[in-house]
């Protein structure tokens, strides 16, 4: 069945051996015999330093920053992208990124700077200051040199415009030492393919499933890979409704977001979820698959009343309600033979107030203590609809129905909010962990219904601690 795995490497057209292992990580093949393109260097391992950033060149001319050690090489066929060596300027020296990091004394034992020089390259609006920069350098650090000069560096950046048209995603099949890796064309393909094989790595960014190969040193015997399916890279808009492919990236998703009003606080928590890095390959669909009680993607799901598409070759497509779908710790009601399809997200009614929280130790890339979102409609003074659900507090994603039924029908006063606040310990069940105690977690959620009081009833206020 084999192809040879195809892309452009800064900007010059790569074919690899057949021999090649496409389960490996880019970073490991990077930094190999085949590539020796050491620039790119291996920190953490666990897509949180930054020090393996590279830039895929987008075919739309945009630029995607990427953590090599999570990517899969198989992922990189048919794309184009950039490590440090491919950046030059135009008299062949320093490209002027390098020259501003030089210039500021923004490096000193140097490990981290070619991550964060491929950060800076990446940063699409260097002119807006420094609210833009922290949040391209959150998926970046440096022990050393302290942020100041770095951001003093990325102060100096030039914006040095929309880059040209770049090769796009393509479909293939690869196999080499015992390791095969499908990039299936089109969804018919894949279910067949997951029918044939339901024991493989089904992989759609990889910011989950690459830390299996990157950290825990697991070698995949068989991987199928979404990024070329079509039909899971749409985003729809039917009416009042968003239809979200399974596969669509949490960087394209936040551009989707941040255009409409109604969706502000949804954007406002993606651009808290990992970093650009993370955001540029990381998706819906793999933080459904994941299930864990702290994806930061599946409260709002809840909050919104959020359907799942789910489809096998057998048995067609079935719609699922996001409420119905986490079944326990980590597991859902997707069989083996299935995959999720795409995610119909309904705008908040208009008039309504939905909010999306996170608490977590860090404002920047750090996964949550509590994570929660509300969706409350409020018609003559009382409360018409309250849909409250909260990551962290429990084995799954939770709706809080006995705070939900503290508040419905009632008045919008703060004791109605504070019996709410209590009825919560109906509710969830946390649990103490190095992220936070049981009751630390109950106090939160506590707060941040609290702070929804305020939320609804003096829209006046600013209650945010960070600008958005
Ligand atoms: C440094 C770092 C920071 C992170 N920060 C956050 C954070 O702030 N908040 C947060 O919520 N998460 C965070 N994550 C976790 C991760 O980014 C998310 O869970 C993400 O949504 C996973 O999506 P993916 O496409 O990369 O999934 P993958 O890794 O490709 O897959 C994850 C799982 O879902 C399954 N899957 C994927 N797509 C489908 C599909 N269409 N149908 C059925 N199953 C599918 C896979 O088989 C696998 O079991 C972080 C991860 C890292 C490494
Ligand atoms: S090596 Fe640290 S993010 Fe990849
Ligand atoms: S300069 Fe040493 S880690 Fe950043």
């Amino acid at each position: 069945m084999s192809g040879c795995i195809e892309f452009v490497l800064n900007g010059a057209p790569r074919r690899l051996s057949p021999g090649t292992r496409p389960g490996q990580t880019l970073l490991e093949w990077l930094r190999g015999p085949e590539a020796r393109l050491t620039g790119t260097k291996e920190g953490c391992a666990e897509g949180d330093c930054g020090a393996c950033t590279v830039v895929v060149e987008e075919p739309d001319g945009g630029r995607t920053p990427v953590n090599a050690c999570l990517a899969l090489l198989g992922q990189m066929h048919g794309r184009a992208f950039r490590t440090v060596e491919g950046l030059r300027g135009e008299d062949g020296g320093p490209h002027p990124v390098q020259r501003v990091m030089a210039e500021a004394d923004a490096t000193q034992c140097g490990f981290c700077t070619p991550g964060i020089v491929m950060s800076a390259w990446a940063h699409p609006r260097a002119s807006e200051g420094q609210g833009g920069a922290h949040e391209a350098l959150a998926g970046n650090l440096c022990r050393c040199t302290g942020y100041r000069p770095i951001l003093d560096a990325f102060a100096a950046l030039e914006d040095d415009g929309v880059a040209a048209p770049q090769a796009g995603l393509s479909s293939g099949h690869f196999s080499a030492e015992g390791q095969a890796f499908h990039l299936p064309a089109s969804l018919a393909e894949l279910l067949d393919l997951r029918a044939a094989f339901p024991d493989a790595w089904l992989l759609a960014g990889g910011t989950d499933l690459g830390l299996r190969v990157s950290e825990h040193r697991e070698v995949p015997g068989r991987i199928l890979c979404l990024s070329a399916v079509p039909e899971l890279a749409r985003v729809e808009r039917n009416g009042e409704a968003l239809s979200i492919g399974a596969a669509v990236t949490y960087g394209r998703l936040l551009r989707v977001m941040e255009g409409d009003a109604a969706f502000a606080s949804l954007a406002a928590l993606l651009r808290r979820l990992g970093s650009r890095q993370i955001r540029g390959m990381g998706t819906l669909g793999g933080n459904l698959g994941t299930a864990s009680p702290i994806g930061d993607g599946l409260p709002p799901l809840l909050a919104l009343g959020a359907r799942i598409a789910l489809a096998s070759a057998a048995r067609g497509e079935r719609v699922v309600e996001a409420d119905s779908f986490f079944t326990g710790y980590r597991k859902t009601l997707l069989q083996a033979d299935e995959i999720i399809t795409r995610i119909e997200l309904r705008r908040p009614p208009p008039g309504s107030l939905f909010v999306c929280e996170k608490l977590s130790k860090r404002h920047d890339q750090d996964i949550s203590t509590v994570s929660a979102a509300f969706l409350v409609r409020v018609a003559e003074g009382r409360v018409a609809e309250a849909r409250l659900a909260f990551g962290g507090m429990a084995a799954t994603p939770v709706r809080a129905r006995h705070a939900e039924a503290c508040l419905t029908g009632g008045e919008l006063t703060e004791a109605m909010f504070e019996a709410a606040a209590r009825a919560l310990a109906d509710d969830v069940a946390p649990l103490s962990d190095w992220r936070g105690s049981a009751d630390y977690r109950l106090s939160g959620a506590r707060g941040l219904l609290r702070r929804l009081y305020w939320r609804a009833a003096r829209p006046d206020l600013s209650l945010e601690v960070h600008a958005p």
